[in-house]
């Protein structure tokens, strides 16, 4: 599938991940640059904070209450729709993703 990774300098960055994989996981394949993931996915670092745009952030499952609790560790204020992408599953429905980074993970 594809996705789209826009910085806060606003460059764009395209990728194509397998479904079945997290986000994250699929960004640090693809270097990505501006997801740290510090922790590997275990939901202890939030350096793997994304804002997830329209229509997309509504297709995903809502976020468990840990995320939500370390979202608010983030380096960057976490927005409405802010996400950590270790946490989101990639599937084929998400084909055309379209997420922003935070201008700093640390
Ligand atoms: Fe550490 Fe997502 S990779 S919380």
């Amino acid at each position: 599938i594809h996705i789209r990774f826009i910085a806060a300098d606003q460059s764009v960055q395209d990728i194509q991940a397998e479904p079945g994989q997290s986000l994250m996981k699929a960004a640090v394949d693809a270097n990505v640059r501006g997801i740290e993931a510090d922790c590997g996915g275990t939901l202890t670092c939030a350096t793997c904070h994304v804002m997830v745009n329209a229509p997309w952030i509504d297709q995903l499952p809502p976020p468990v209450a840990d995320e939500r609790d370390m979202l608010d560790f983030a380096a960057c204020p976490a927005q409405a729709d802010s996400r950590l992408s270790c946490q989101i599953v990639l599937t084929p429905e998400l084909d055309g993703l379209v997420v922003r980074l935070p201008a700093k993970q640390h």
